[in-house]
């Protein structure tokens, strides 16, 4: 799809959970097919909720949320299955399969993708999940299941996916594996939505950051150009996070374009310390 024509388009979105206040109030954003978008903001500030109204499983009282075109309102939550795929939160409760291949295949069978088989194997290779193929998801440790669950979602093979706190129990390895698997997804033209409380992490994979503060937008931009602002790191205090300590010592020695990690930042120090 044409990156001009937003993939998510969401428009004036207000939602509350039964007669409680709004969480979401007047939320206007769009994506495109391809962009990467890292979304923070403090416990409670509508993250999830979001998502959940982008995958359909929760409506707006007011306001219209289009996906792939097609407003969201009324849609199958099947059919919107085939357009956004999701790993939610809390997904580990969700894995019900008994082999880790079963699990994976869910989604792809459910779609009746015909290339399933492929789409499960490739997904399996990418979480480095291939030698536990026929083992049940609960033989293998938590933050392996966790990956299960980022796999089910990226075998899908949906133009755009959502991660919520996709990195949440996973260790180094785990995360190295998640990191690699999210290249190979903006390498095939893949966009997504990563929330995340690990600023760090989120910035080394997305060109965007959505801040959600009270259940309003209140950075909404690049990267780039959020890194070089002087309040960034007020707002990432306000939404309870932390710009990188790379980013923060880029931003100090004035490095432009700020850098997000340390592989980014190290060989400019090195060449400021040559001036000394
Ligand atoms: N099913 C629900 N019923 C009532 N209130 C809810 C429900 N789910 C969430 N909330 C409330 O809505 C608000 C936003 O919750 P949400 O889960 O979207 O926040 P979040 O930004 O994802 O937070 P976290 O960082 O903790 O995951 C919170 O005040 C939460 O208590
Ligand atoms: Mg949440």
């Amino acid at each position: 799809m044409d990156e001009e024509v937003p993939y998510i388009s969401i428009s004036d979105v207000t939602f509350h959970y039964g007669s409680a206040a709004p969480v979401l109030q007047n939320i206007s954003v769009q994506f495109g097919q391809s962009s990467t978008t890292v979304l923070t903001g403090a416990n409670g500030a509508g993250k999830s909720t979001l998502l959940k109204l982008l995958l359909g499983l929760l409506s707006p009282q007011q306001g219209k949320i289009h996906v792939a075109g097609k407003i969201t309102k009324g849609r199958a939550l099947h059919e919107l299955a085939g357009d956004i795929a999701v790993s939610l939160q809390s997904a580990e409760h969700q894995i019900f399969s008994p082999t880790v291949r079963k699990e994976i295949s869910f989604g792809p069978t459910n779609l009746a993708k015909v290339n399933a088989d492929y789409l499960v194997a490739d997904a399996m290779e990418m979480f480095s999940l291939s030698e536990y193929a026929e083992r049940h998801p609960y033989d293998l440790h938590a933050a392996q299941r966790k990956l299960i669950t980022l796999a089910s979602a990226v075998a899908m093979d949906t133009p755009f996916l959502v991660f919520d706190e996709p990195t949440v129990g996973l260790s180094m390895p785990e995360k190295n594996i998640f990191a690699k698997a999210l290249s190979l997804l903006r390498k095939r033209g893949k966009g997504y939505i990563l929330v995340t409380h690990d600023a760090a992490y989120g910035f080394q994979h997305c060109d965007r950051i959505l801040i959600l503060r009270d259940g309003r937008c209140v950075v909404d931009g690049s990267l780039s150009h959020f890194l070089i602002r002087p309040d960034a790191s007020a707002a990432m205090k306000n939404a309870k996070a932390q710009l990188p300590v790379s980013s923060r010592l880029s931003r100090l020695f004035g490095q432009r374009p700020v850098a997000t990690t340390v592989r980014d930042f190290v060989p400019f120090l090195k060449e400021k310390a040559n001036d000394y």
